[in-house]
C-alpha cells in the first residue's frame, strides 16, 4: 500500500485500550492502576507480550521504562521515539497515559503488518511513574533518564506506607539493567488526551500544544498540639488543620492576587492523628503550582511561603517546607508542532494550537531532543477522575496523525 494511505486499525485500538482498562478496573467505569503496583506489573507484562509479537526488542532500564525498538533501514540513524505511561491516578480514567501507549503501539502494529521500512529506527517506550501521586514527583523516570533528576534520589522517594520507589520496582520485577540514560533521539512525539475543556468547545479534533506549564511542587509540614477537643478551650489551641485550612485557602486565592497567567492546587493532604474528638497535631499537604512563566510561578511562590509562615507563626504550628520538584515548562520544537498541525490538516482533521496545562514526560524529553504532543479532545474536559472519556474515533484519529507524523520524522536524514 501507497503509505500515504496507511491508516491504524481503529478497532483494534480500541480492543487494546479496553484490554488494558481490565487492569485496575473500578467499578465506576475508571482505572486505579498506580505507579510500580501490582496492577501497574500487569499492564506492563501485557505490553511486553503485545511488543514482541510484532518483533519489538524489548528493554528494561534501571528506572523500570520499557522500550520497545524496531531497527531503521540504517540503523545507525538516531531513532524516533514516540508513547507515554501505563499508570494511572488513584481512582483515575481509561485514557490518561494508556492512550498515547496504545496509540504508539497501534501505529507501530500498522507499520509492521504493512511491512514498512523506515530510514531510521523506531522506539516506544512506558515510562515509569508519570503520575507522581503515590511517588512524587511526577515524570520521574523520564527525568531520570533525561540526566534533570538523579537515580538514587528516586529510588529513596517513598510512598504513604513507606515503600520506597525502589523496592517496589524490584518487587514487581521491573529494575532493569539497562541504564537510565538518555541516548541521541531524532525525535519524540507524545499521543495524549488533552485533560481538559478546550478541543471539545472549539469542536476541534486534534490539538497541537506549543508546550508544558512549569510545575512546581512543595510538601508542607505542621506540627500543633494535640489534645481532648472537649474540655481545651478555644483560646489557646494549636490547631495544625485549622492552619492548614487558612494556607489552602491562600493557596486558592493565589492566581487572582497574582493576577492570573497560573493555576495554584492544594490537592492531598494527612491530617494526624485523625479522630474527630483530638485537636490535629500533624498535617501534610502538597501545593501544585503551574504557569507558562518559571519566574512568575516562583514569585508567587515566595509571596504564599510568606503567607503560609505568617500564619503557622500566629497559630503556634512550626512549619517545615520541602521544595519538593520542579520542572521548567517546556517550550517544544516549532517544525515538529507545525508538523503535527499539517499532518492533521493532510488527514482531514480539523486542528488548535495551544498549551498543555497537564503534566507528561514530553516535558523532560523536550530537554532531550526535538518533541511534539497530540491531543485529542476529553469528553466534558474531565480527566483524572473515573468517568475521563474519549470518543472512540477521536482515538483513532489522533492515532493516525501520530502514525503519519512518526513515518515522515523516520524518514528524513
Ligand atoms: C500529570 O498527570 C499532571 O499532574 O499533570
Ligand atoms: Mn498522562
Ligand atoms: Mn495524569
Amino acid at each position: 500500500m501507497e503509505t500515504g494511505k496507511m491508516r491504524v486499525n481503529g478497532a483494534r485500538l480500541r480492543a487494546s485500550l479496553e484490554e488494558m482498562a481490565k487492569i485496575g478496573a473500578t467499578p465506576a467505569g475508571g482505572v486505579h492502576r498506580l505507579a510500580l503496583s501490582d496492577e501497574d506489573k500487569r499492564a506492563r507484562d501485557l505490553f511486553v507480550k503485545w511488543l514482541k509479537e510484532i518483533d519489538f526488542t524489548v528493554t528494561v532500564d534501571e528506572m523500570g521504562n520499557i522500550f520497545g525498538r524496531r531497527p531503521g533501514r540504517d540503523d545507525t540513524l538516531a531513532p524516533v521515539m514516540c508513547g507515554s505511561h501505563v499508570d494511572s491516578q488513584p481512582k483515575g480514567g481509561r485514557f490518561d497515559g494508556i492512550l498515547g501507549v496504545m496509540g504508539a503501539l497501534e501505529t507501530m502494529r500498522t507499520i509492521h503488518e504493512n511491512k514498512v521500512q523506515t530510514e531510521r529506527p523506531l522506539v516506544i517506550v512506558d515510562w515509569t511513574n508519570e503520575e507522581g501521586s503515590r511517588f512524587a514527583p511526577a515524570m520521574v523516570s523520564s527525568g531520570v533518564w533525561a540526566g534533570a533528576l538523579e537515580r538514587d534520589w528516586a529510588y529513596s522517594r517513598t510512598d504513604i506506607n513507606g515503600r520506597k520507589q525502589g523496592d517496589e520496582l524490584e518487587r514487581i520485577g521491573y529494575k532493569g539493567a539497562a541504564p537510565a540514560k538518555k541516548w541521541t533521539t531524532h525525535a519524540y512525539y507524545e499521543y495524549h488526551i488533552e485533560q481538559g475543556p478546550t478541543l471539545e468547545r472549539l469542536g476541534k479534533t486534534i490539538g497541537a500544544p506549543k508546550g508544558i506549564l512549569c510545575l512546581h511542587w512543595y510538601d508542607v509540614y505542621l506540627q500543633g498540639e494535640a489534645n481532648q477537643v472537649g474540655p481545651t478551650p478555644m483560646e489557646g489551641r494549636h490547631d495544625a488543620l485549622c492552619a492548614a485550612a487558612e494556607m489552602i485557602l491562600a493557596t486558592n486565592t493565589l492566581p487572582e492576587r497574582m493576577k492570573g497567567n497560573m493555576v495554584a492546587t492544594v490537592g492531598e493532604i494527612q491530617n494526624g492523628p485523625n479522630s474527630r474528638n483530638i485537636i490535629p497535631d500533624k498535617v501534610h499537604f502538597t501545593v501544585d503550582i503551574r504557569s507558562w512563566d518559571d519566574d512568575h510561578a516562583l514569585r508567587a511562590w515566595e509571596l504564599l511561603k510568606k503567607d503560609f509562615q505568617e500564619i503557622a507563626a500566629r497559630r503556634g504550628t512550626p512549619i517545615r517546607i520541602e521544595e519538593t520538584w520542579r520542572v521548567p515548562h517546556a517550550p517544544f520544537n516549532d517544525r515538529l508542532v507545525q508538523r503535527v498541525l499539517d499532518t492533521a490538516k493532510e488527514l482531514g482533521y480539523s486542528t488548535h494550537h495551544m498549551v498543555s496545562g497537564a503534566g507528561h514526560d514530553a516535558s523532560y524529553m523536550n530537554q532531550v531532543c526535538p518533541t511534539a504532543m497530540i491531543f485529542v479532545p476529553s469528553i466534558g474536559g474531565r480527566s483524572h477522575v473515573e468517568v475521563e472519556n474519549t470518543k472512540w474515533e477521536d482515538c483513532e484519529a489522533g492515532a493516525n496523525v501520530l502514525l503519519h507524523c512518526i513515518m515522515k520524522t523516520a524518514n528524513e536524514r
